[in-house]
């Protein structure tokens, strides 16, 4: 992948998948900013790379992400390429959550994406080129126990997404939404800080690269829906023709 000069944005840049993605695109020439609250995890992505640029910004915050890509756009030129990353995921029983980490996890995840495309998309449609991806999960198509927030605030990015690829198709900018199963990254400590349902455990871990690789193919194949691993589409189809069966097996594996 050659993406020398172009400017890619990646929010939660700072670990995980987003460090990776930020590290591939740096490496293939990209001047790439990073938006996180996480400051040692962005130096560790900028670690030997010269063309990555770290900026302190929690994407909730619609004023401060709308004013940090304007000073993305001032300072590297216009964004070609934004991958939006930063997530939260402490899981929970619904009723035993608290009311507001659940908002939170709508606020980082969803309104995190709502406040990048604000900002982003327009100039990017306007332009006529560009590619923009997000980050919603496989927990975002099948709904599981103990872990409905998340689950909700992946499902809104899904369809959220869905909606700009349509409203725009015929813009030029390519439209990519990963839903990856779990995935070996950093993000898991805030589920094993809570619960970790027995279904996540169902399927090994991909590696943050495999994922990454998945999107890149979709955005060369004009696919919308990223969904890597071995198998993982059965779930997909699973959950839109057998539900039911579904929501039978995570009762069976939680035990509830
Ligand atoms: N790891 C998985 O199993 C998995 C599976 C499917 C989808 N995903 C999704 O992939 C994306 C990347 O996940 P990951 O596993 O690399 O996570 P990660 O925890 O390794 O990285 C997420 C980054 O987001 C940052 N972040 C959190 N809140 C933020 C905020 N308010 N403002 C700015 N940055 C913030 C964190 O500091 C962190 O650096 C997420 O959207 C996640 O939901 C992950």
């Amino acid at each position: 992948m050659a993406f020398t000069g172009k400017v890619a944005l990646v929010t939660g840049g700072g670990s995980g998948m987003g460090q990776t993605t930020a590290r591939i695109l740096a490496q293939a020439g990209a001047k790439v900013a990073l938006f996180d609250v996480n400051e040692a995890g962005m130096a560790d992505t900028a670690a030997g790379l010269e063309n990555v640029y770290p900026y302190v910004v929690d994407v909730s915050d619609t004023e401060a992400v709308h004013a940090a890509v304007d000073q993305v756009v001032a300072e590297l030129g216009p964004i070609d390429r934004v991958a939006n990353a930063a997530a939260i995921m402490p899981f929970g029983k619904l009723l035993e959550q608290d009311a507001k980490v659940q908002l939170k996890l709508m606020a980082i995840n969803f309104g995190g994406l709502v406040n990048v495309a604000t900002a982003v998309l327009p100039e990017m449609v306007k332009r006529g080129n560009g590619d923009f991806i997000s980050f919603s999960s496989m927990s975002g198509i099948i709904p599981g126990l103990l872990m409905g927030g998340y689950c909700s605030s992946k499902s809104a990015v899904q369809t959220y997404t869905e909606t700009l690829y349509h409203e725009n198709r015929d813009s030029g900018v390519r439209f990519v939404c990963a839903c990856p199963p779990p995935v070996a990254t950093p993000l898991w400590k805030q589920a094993e800080d809570t619960i970790v349902p027995e279904l996540t455990k169902a399927a090994p871990a991909l590696a943050p690269e495999e994922v990454i690789a998945d999107i890149e193919q979709c955005l060369e194949k004009g696919e919308f829906l990223s969904m890597p691993g071995k198998g993982t589409s059965i779930g997909y189809y699973m959950r839109r023709f057998f539900p039911n069966y579904l929501w039978n097996y995570a009762h069976k594996a939680e035990g509830f």
